[in-house]
């Protein structure tokens, strides 16, 4: 489907360069952001944070002191050399020694430990920026540390956020709806024709390294879908039978829908005639415009299977987000290089539910393609691997250990994903029978001879 070529040098994937002042004052501001969203997240009374909501998470509460934690190895102790502010609670904050499902038995520290100990590590983090030099070495070079940091608070931050989805009771979290559909009629899929892409990027100050280097690949061409895959024509493959019908599913996602008794995404169900869904504490009837949320990879393949189509690849959906036809670029966003505004996408955890389809055209790449960033995290047909010439950085633990096949790559970030924490670039991966994440998707499809 699609070859690696040779590695580009810089020019086709430049990002502007930032002076040191505004460079700490971004990373500041997006520290600040991530710790403003974490109190939101964790203003809850203590037994909600101490509690556990579901198997497949972590309390509230172990997710606080974990960001605090990391932001001590990394920029306490790491690139600020400080003395450790409590160097005995870093085994307990390791994900790699306790699966979520244990960590409630864990002596943790309690909430207002927790918040104490966050409080003070951000101090000396904050010294820390001041401090030092943002060039030099891998670490501090723009700023990188602190923006991984930001970024890894976010990353938590979502997570809790699944973690309030599969809490049970009244709401906690309050938002505004999303914006209506703004745009006119627009067609139901984008052809990308055959041709060179440059994927990746060397040049992104903070991007991680699972999205280095940059690296040019030829794509065959495709087509895929405007926006994602919509409640409505989601209900259309449930109600027609989809999920009792083994010829639409791989022999995994057969076994999972069977041995789990799965009939409908997450948190919907069937009542008085029509679909319903839980969300964050209300219930109410599935919209039919928004994309679908909570559905596996296998679900999604199935329904793509069903409609006659498929998932696109990772490269697919980076092609069809980054690149300019015009100029032969790999853009940062599918607008454009400007940082993500409201009127993009939506992203941020502004509103707790993906908006309707049509909602962002503004956001529109240059192909058409709509609602890539923000929304609903997608998946692709892709394994999790390292680009040619990937190298482990700053640990091995952040990508590296999950290259092994078992992973399939997401893709946009959804509604509950900071602007931080995506980029046309940005790669997240997840089990293929994952659902509470806050994922969707896309279809896509091979051109047929003479087309494009
Ligand atoms: C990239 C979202 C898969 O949450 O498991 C958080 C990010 N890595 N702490 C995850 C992460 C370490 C990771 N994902
Ligand atoms: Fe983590």
């Amino acid at each position: 489907m699609s070859t690696v070529d040779t590695h580009t040098g810089p020019g086709t994937d430049d990002s502007p360069d930032t002076a040191p002042g505004d460079l700490r004052e971004r990373a500041a501001a997006a520290l600040e952001r991530a710790r403003a969203r974490t109190a939101t997240l964790t203003d809850v009374d203590d037994g909600e944070l101490t509690r556990q909501h579901s198997p497949l998470m972590s309390p509230l509460v172990w997710d606080l002191a974990h960001v605090g934690s990391q932001e001590e190895i990394w920029l306490v102790r790491d690139v600020g050399g400080r003395e450790a502010v409590r160097p005995d609670i870093d085994e307990l904050y390791d994900a790699f020694r306790h699966p979520r499902a244990d960590r409630p038995q864990l002596p943790l520290l309690g909430p207002a430990e927790a918040r104490a100990y966050i409080d003070q590590v951000r101090r000396k983090a904050l010294d820390t920026l001041d401090a030092a030099p943002l060039d030099g070495s891998p670490l501090t070079e723009s700023a990188f540390a602190f923006g991984m940091v930001a970024q890894h608070e976010q990353q938590h931050d979502e997570t809790m956020l699944a973690t309030h989805q599969l809490r049970r009771g009244d709401p906690l979290l309050h938002a505004p709806a999303p914006p209506v559909r703004r745009c006119g009629a627009v067609p139901e899929e984008v052809v990308v024709p055959a041709g060179r892409f440059t994927m990746g990027t060397s040049a992104e100050p903070w991007a991680l390294d699972n999205e280095r280097p940059a690296h040019e690949v030829f794509v065959d061409g495709f087509a895929i879908d405007t926006f994602p895959v919509t409640c409505d024509r989601y209900a259309a493959f449930v109600d027609a039978g989809g999920y009792r019908d083994p010829r639409w599913w791989s022999a995994d996602g057969w076994a999972y829908v069977t041995e789990k008794g799965i009939t409908a995404p997450r948190f919907w169900r069937f009542d008085g005639g029509r679909w319903w869904r839980r969300r964050f504490g209300v219930y109410e009837p599935v919209p039919d415009d928004e994309p679908v949320l909570h559905v596996s990879f296998h679900e999604a393949e199935a329904y793509a299977a069903w409609a006659g189509r498929r998932l696109p690849t990772e490269v697919e959906w980076e092609k069809a987000a980054r690149h300019d036809p015009e100029t032969g670029r790999s853009r940062r966003y599918p607008w454009g290089d400007d940082d993500p505004g409201a009127e993009h996408a939506n992203l941020g955890q502004r509103h707790l539910r993906p908006a309707p389809v049509g909602a962002y055209p503004a956001g529109a790449s240059p192909l058409g393609v709509q609602q890539l960033i923000g929304d609903v995290w997608e998946w692709t047909s892709s394994d999790f691997a390292g680009y040619p010439g990937f190298r482990a950085f700053p640990y091995a633990e952040y990508s590296e250990v999950f290259f092994d096949g078992r992973y399939k790559v997401l893709r946009g970030g959804s509604f509950g994903t900071d602007t931080v924490a995506i980029r046309g670039t940005f790669r997240n991966w997840d089990f293929p029978i994952r659902r509470q994440i806050f994922t969707g998707f896309r279809c896509a499809r091979d051109l047929r001879p003479g087309e494009g």
